[in-house]
């Protein structure tokens, strides 16, 4: 019990250790490059629009990291509602597909979707599932450099699956284990650079389960990585 509990505030106390910094990090870029600004450091204007695309971009993730805590705090309280229906797996990817598109092709990505359209309905909640679907085509498109990301959906006797898969940079062996716990980023200042905080797939996870769902991960460092979400058609039957 005692060692439960002793458990439970390290934990807490990481937990607001990770915030602290996660929130440091842009403040501290926004007080820099507004000074920089503000005292006129600069000796060309194309060295002010660079300071103010940072100011821009450290504002867009602050309210990024915001909005991921307040929805991991409801979801940690059990306060997330969602609102279940019977949901086409395959609208709700196009969906997906159809914003990410245009992040894909500004990085010269490929991004092919392979959907098949008579699998199974799923009992789940259509805009969450399409946050963790864009979620993850999000993450391809982040961590890939070149070639191409495909998303399938699929169905075999007994789920129904999405696959997202990449030929980016792939996450080592010993680091997959991590990858779903809040604030976990695979080598944390490369994946600042790209812009991350490391809520997103532990949002996901949360989200995918909530919806009676599971998650897998499987990688290859160097080659790429595929997620793969699976709603079991057993639990899903009948079940409205
Ligand atoms: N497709 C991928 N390829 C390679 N690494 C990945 C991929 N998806 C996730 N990762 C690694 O797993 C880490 C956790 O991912 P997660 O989505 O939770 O966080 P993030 O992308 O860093 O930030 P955000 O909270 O904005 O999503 C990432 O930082 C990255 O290192
Ligand atoms: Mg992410």
């Amino acid at each position: 019990m005692a060692e439960e509990l002793q458990n439970y505030r390290d934990t807490r106390q990481e937990f607001f250790a990770n915030i602290s910094h996660e929130l440091r990090t842009p403040i501290t870029y926004l007080e820099g490059y507004s000074k920089v600004i503000k005292d006129r450091l600069y000796s060309t204007e194309e060295e002010r629009d660079q300071y103010l695309d940072v100011l821009h971009q450290e504002a867009k993730r602050l309210q990024h990291l915001v909005d991921d805590l307040f929805e991991l705090s409801k979801m940690e309280e059990g306060k997330v509602s969602l609102s279940l229906e019977w949901i086409d797996l395959a609208e709700v990817i196009d969906n997906a597909v159809q914003k990410v598109q245009l992040k894909a092709s500004d990085k010269g990505l490929i991004l092919r979707a392979s959907l098949n359209r008579s699998t199974a309905w799923v009992h789940g909640d259509g805009l969450r599932m399409e946050q963790v679907i864009l979620n993850l085509l999000e993450n391809s498109v982040r961590y890939t450099e070149q070639g191409e990301i495909s998303i399938t959906l699929g169905q075999t006797e007994s789920y129904v699956f999405v696959a997202v898969k990449d030929t980016g940079i792939g996450i080592s062996e010993d680091e997959l284990p991590y990858v779903f716990e809040r604030f976990y980023r695979v080598e944390k200042s490369r994946s600042r650079q790209h812009g991350g905080t490391g809520l997103g797939l532990s949002i996901a996870k949360k989200l995918i389960e909530l919806q009676g769902g599971e998650i897998f991960v499987s990688s290859k460092l160097g080659e790429g990585t595929t997620f793969e979400i699976r709603f079991k058609l057993e639990e899903q039957g009948g079940s409205i």
